[in-house]
């Protein structure tokens, strides 16, 4: 990875194949950037006094937004630290990630909400924007001093990794969050329908013995969510939607005109319960993989818009905490190295077109939690991912950023893949094309 400052040093990116949702741009353009803002849009930008990319083959869009990685730091840098998860995230072609708050500390002060941002300005990779916690200590008892998080620069507020079981305290949090303009992110899981689950309740769940989480887990908080984004007539962001019902829920809500938006993974449209049936602890994930009528509905959502955005996921674990028996295993899936070419399949598959896809994974992240990027309008900040659409290669942990192994997408043949990742207008990632190991064309 290089990195290297080229502020207002002028940067041409010649003849790529823009894709910009935002503008309803889709077409050869070339990009002029000049002080780490994006100057013009022209068909044919004269090359005088400016570094060069040719993009020709290329696509290059608005760089790519993840609204949910797990960045591990403060407390658990042996899983990953800001730094770098922030490497993981432009690597895969994300110039933007939004971090949970499930540290230690949790992120439910403004001290750590600072020291976040700081690290985070300190790796000079991808932005990065803190999610403060709905209640301290995440334990679902305490409103978290939702203002001063604010204040302090939170752009949502998540209990994830814990669902919020006190529809009372949601509800008050909802009344706060709406005074303060933050949304809710919900992870909705009824935790006692499946106390001791570890993968999803079926056939497979049985042949193997071990405890399920069934749909219903789900589906019962994505419903009581509505109710009470309804009630409160403010934002509920569903978080990690894996379920085909949880799915045709969120429709009827939207359909309806309740604040609802929501969120998939790549792992919960292309792999089933299947993938953890060898006890692979690197499958194991809350809430877990389900099965291919879910993929179906979950596809369908995607299409038709009632699930608005992909996100990562992101959820490294040290690779000797996964080697354990599968009940005693962490959940999570890394993705942030892994979620681009996992996306392209959607577009192989006629699921989404490539201006949808890059709608659900920069465009409507920025619009839905009000961030910077998303578009590549004038005077905007050059925040630019240039992709290879035809690259083959097959998906290896043991190059990722990540500190995290945790990948189910081990050794899958892949295509497609960001080859060169501009933050404010500096290049902060350029892909090794010759490494004959990892790529083949
Ligand atoms: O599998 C998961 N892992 N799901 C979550 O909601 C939390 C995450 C984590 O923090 O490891």
């Amino acid at each position: 990875m290089k990195y290297h400052s080229q502020r207002n040093k002028r940067l041409i990116i010649k003849s790529g194949h823009l894709i910009d949702p935002g503008q309803g741009l889709d077409g050869v353009f070339d990009i002029l950037i000049e002080g780490g803002v994006i100057e013009a849009i022209e068909r044919d930008i004269p090359v005088e006094y400016a570094e060069v990319i040719d993009a020709s083959g290329k696509i290059v869009v608005p760089g790519l937004i993840d609204v949910h990685t797990h960045l591990r730091e403060p407390g658990f840098e042996h899983k990953e630290t800001i730094e770098t998860g922030a490497k993981a995230a432009v690597a895969g072609g994300f110039t933007t990630i939004c971090c949970m708050a499930n540290t230690n500390p949790v992120n439910d002060n403004q001290e750590v909400t600072r020291f976040i941002l700081k690290q985070a300005r300190a790796a000079g990779a991808a932005k990065v924007y803190p999610i403060g916690a709905v209640s301290k200590g995440l334990k679902g008892e305490e409103m978290a001093p939702i203002g001063e998080l604010k204040e302090a620069g939170v752009v949502a507020l998540s209990d994830d990794g814990n669902p919020i079981t006190n529809s009372s305290f949601l509800r008050r949090a909802l009344e706060y969050a709406r005074y303060f303009g933050l949304p809710i992110i919900s992870h909705a899981e009824d935790k006692m329908l499946s106390p001791d689950g570890v993968m999803n309740e079926g056939k497979i769940s049985t042949q193997l013995g071990l405890p399920g989480i069934p749909n219903t887990a789900e589906e019962i908080m994505v419903f009581r969510d509505i109710k009470l984004a309804e009630l409160t007539g403010w934002h509920i962001h569903i978080a990690h939607v894996s379920s085909a019902g949880s799915v045709e829920l969120i429709r009827q809500a939207k359909a309806r005109g309740i604040r609802v938006t929501a969120e998939t993974c790549p792992h919960y449209f292309s792999l089933t319960e299947e993938a953890v049936k060898e006890f692979d602890t690197n499958a194991k994930v809350s809430p877990p993989l389900r099965t291919k009528d879910d993929i179906e509905g979950i596809k369908n959502g995607l299409r038709d818009g009632t699930i608005d955005i992909i996100v990562t996921d992101h959820a490294p674990h040290h690779p000797l905490e996964k080697a354990v028996p599968f009940e005693q295993a962490p959940s999570g899936i890394i993705g942030l190295e892994s979620s681009l070419p996992i996306c392209i399949r959607l577009i192989e598959e006629g699921v989404l077109s490539w201006p949808e896809l890059i709608r659900k994974m920069s465009y409507m992240p920025a619009c839905i939690f009000g961030l910077p990027g998303g578009t590549l309008k004038l005077r905007r900040p050059a925040d630019i991912t240039i992709i290879d659409p035809k690259i083959r290669y097959r998906i290896d942990v043991n190059r990722f950023y990540s500190k995290g192994r945790n990948c189910p997408f081990h050794n899958w043949e892949v295509i497609g893949r960001a080859i060169i990742t501009i933050v404010d207008g500096n290049i902060v990632y350029k892909a090794d094309l010759r490494d004959p190991l990892s790529l083949t064309y």
